[in-house]
């Protein structure tokens, strides 16, 4: 019987493969995976345990979507002087179910979706299951730059949504005000959606601009976000999407036939998180100084480093150290020295390596000695 075709296309992932080959080795640094060491505000976890042990919880009920989508609003509200409501919040399973049904919402066979190299790896094939069509515009040779002039070269009909991951994972870049502004002047008139992958938006070393702030594009405005890195919850697999009011019940459609509900406990948790530990600045000094720290280790072996403004990940061009293709150099890495990083093929550029700095410094400077020596064969 013949599966869905798309499924040809889709490539393992190098992330958790680099992963998995670390961990073939004993004492290895992994920092591959983008899943915060730094642990979730113990007093949070206490509260939503209790609600647990307190409640019988079963499918999240309308008053307590209703109250996430409120506490989310209020949120935005509040932090970005924007007017939404409920009616424009939807709760997910992570930003991983939030990407998946937004993108089935608006998508019919054939559809373009424009996003930038280096990309996030899961919009690929979330993008292809729902039988669209990646575009990828490669930005290294713009010196990492999304401008309307780059963009307006891969607009054509068939163009449905531009995805922007702001902060950017693998890069740590963080779009300008002015950036935004441009690009929004830019599509405000055009027939497409802008997907606005903002998960980090809340780890950035010097501000933050958000696309809900341009009330031109709101109405083809989605915007996806997730507690997943901002308070370490991972695991709980909450994340949400803002969308136009007037569409939000076609979302909620794909979502529920998918999820049925989202996780309620998780719900509760999200709650608390943006009620009382929305202030996530200590968090976010933490992965910045592990930054600097290990920018400036890994420059000194010959490394060319961007500069990261946001996330927790370095996006290094390790060009002058080996001339072999990013997989074959990872692999290397965790064969000689015992560090394990993420080839940056797997975000469809090559010649650089992403390092997940979501362990402590110490181990950091230690990978980095590793590293210093690692010898080309
Ligand atoms: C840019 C980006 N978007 C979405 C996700 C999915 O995150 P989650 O489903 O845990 O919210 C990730 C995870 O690494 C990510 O880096």
């Amino acid at each position: 019987m013949e599966l869905n075709k798309a499924l040809k296309n889709l490539r393992p992932s190098l992330i958790r493969m680099l992963a998995e080959e670390g961990k073939k080795y004993d004492n290895v640094i992994s920092l591959a995976i983008g899943d915060p060491d730094i642990p979730t505000p113990r007093e949070l976890v206490k509260e939503a345990l209790k609600f647990a042990e307190e409640q019988h919880f079963g499918y999240a009920t309308t008053a307590l979507v209703e109250k996430s989508g409120t506490v989310a609003a209020d949120f935005y509200n509040k932090t970005y002087n924007t007017n939404f409501t409920s009616g424009n919040i939807l709760f997910n399973i992570g930003s991983s179910e939030a990407l998946t049904s937004s993108i089935r919402t608006i998508t019919n066979p054939g559809d373009e979706i424009i996003m930038f190299a280096p990309f996030y790896p899961g919009y690929c094939s979330i993008i292809e299951l729902a039988s669209g069509v990646p575009v990828v515009v490669d930005i290294t040779e713009n010196d990492f730059k999304i401008t309307p002039q780059l963009i307006e070269k891969y607009l054509t009909p068939k163009t449905k949504a531009i995805i922007f991951c702001n902060p950017c994972n693998p890069t740590g870049l963080v779009l300008s005000y002015d950036e935004i502004k441009s690009i929004c002047d830019f599509l405000k008139d055009k027939d497409l959606f802008i997907i606005a992958d903002e998960i980090y938006c809340m780890i950035n070393f010097s501000g933050f601009t958000s696309f809900v702030q341009f009330p031109e594009i709101l109405d083809k405005l989605i915007v996806i976000n997730s507690f997943s890195k901002s308070h370490s919850m991972t695991g709980w697999r909450n994340g949400y999407s803002i969308v136009p009011k007037e569409l939000k019940q076609y979302f909620s459609s794909t979502s529920s036939s998918t999820i049925a509900t989202p996780a309620t406990l998780s719900l509760v948790a999200g709650n608390i998180a943006l009620e009382k530990y929305s202030d996530v600045s200590e968090t976010a000094a933490i992965y910045k100084e592990r930054a600097k720290v290990v920018t400036e280790a890994l420059t000194k072996l010959g490394y060319k480093v961007i500069d990261s403004q946001g996330a927790f990940y370095l996006f290094a061009d390790y060009r002058s150290i080996s001339k072999k293709d990013s997989l074959a150099f990872a692999l290397e890495l965790v064969k000689q020295v015992q560090v394990s990083v993420v080839p940056g093929i797997a975000f469809g550029t090559e010649g650089y390596i992403r390092i997940s700095l979501t362990v402590s410094n110490e181990k950091l400077l230690e990978a980095v000695e590793r590293m210093s020596n690692y010898k080309e064969v």
